[in-house]
């Protein structure tokens, strides 16, 4: 079973034939909502929405502990998270897809660890690819076969939100490195990482970062150009179903 993360672009799965929904407690507390199964063709698939289905939690007060315990104790074999990201490299054009391959990691005060407490062994998992290498090549082949220019390979900044970053914090960012920002990348793929679960990342580029671009200011995508990427967004996760 695959597990989908929706993004604030995606709170529901319009194509999942859902089967049923179950609510998880975890030790960690209450995930962002219950989880939806069902299938996308012959693959079963198990959905959250990560800001809740009614898009209601920021990105800083996710509980992705939950979500990710979640998850793991329904017996998936792999995560797929989808994300909106402003574009700082002069191709993350509005409208792309990218597949990132690394992460800055900017967000603070956040649960970002299972092991921690007095009972809790000190575990230090590598993160030196901090997404799956499969799971991600699987991703970048189903995209081509879906017909879809995504690009593979970026670094992936992730900022508190929910404000958006200054023209000078954007700068900074892309002296790290970094290609695009979102907020959501991180605790999740590290808390992933330490529960072995396979996790790779889908972002839809929704905005050029502050300073990007031509206007200077943070623009998001008009409705339609979001509506064509969400569009993509579903075609490259009905044909990883096929
Ligand atoms: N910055 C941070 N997160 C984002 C952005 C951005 O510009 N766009 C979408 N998520």
């Amino acid at each position: 079973m695959l597990a989908i993360i929706g993004g604030s672009s995606l709170a529901k799965l319009p194509i999942l034939e859902v089967t049923h929904r179950q609510v998880v407690r975890t030790p960690y507390g209450d995930p962002s909502c219950a989880l939806t199964f069902g299938r996308i063709g012959m693959q079963n698939v198990v959905f959250i929405a990560r800001h809740g289905y009614g898009n209601s939690i920021a990105p800083h007060e996710i509980n992705y502990r939950a979500n990710i315990w979640a998850l793991h104790s329904v017996g998936v074999k792999g995560v797929i998270a989808i994300g909106t990201v402003g574009g700082i490299r002069p191709d993350m054009v509005p409208g792309s897809l990218v597949i990132p391959d690394n992460i800055v990691d900017y967000s603070w005060g956040r649960k970002h660890t299972f092991f921690e407490g007095p009972d809790k062994p000190v575990v230090h998992v590598d993160f030196t690819w901090p997404f799956d290498r499969e799971l991600r090549a699987r991703l970048v082949q189903t995209s081509s076969e879906a017909g879809l220019s995504v690009i593979d390979g970026a670094v992936y900044a992730c900022t508190q939100g929910p404000r958006l970053e200054s023209v000078a914090e954007i700068r900074r960012i892309e002296r790290d490195g970094a290609d695009m920002v979102g907020m959501t990348g991180m605790p999740e793929a590290a808390l992933a990482r330490e529960l072995a679960l396979p996790y790779a990342n889908l972002s839809l580029v929704v905005n050029w970062a502050a300073g990007k671009g031509n206007s200077g200011e943070t623009v998001a995508l008009p409705e339609t150009v979001f509506e064509q990427g969400v569009s993509k967004l579903l075609a490259v996760l009905t044909q990883l179903a096929k």
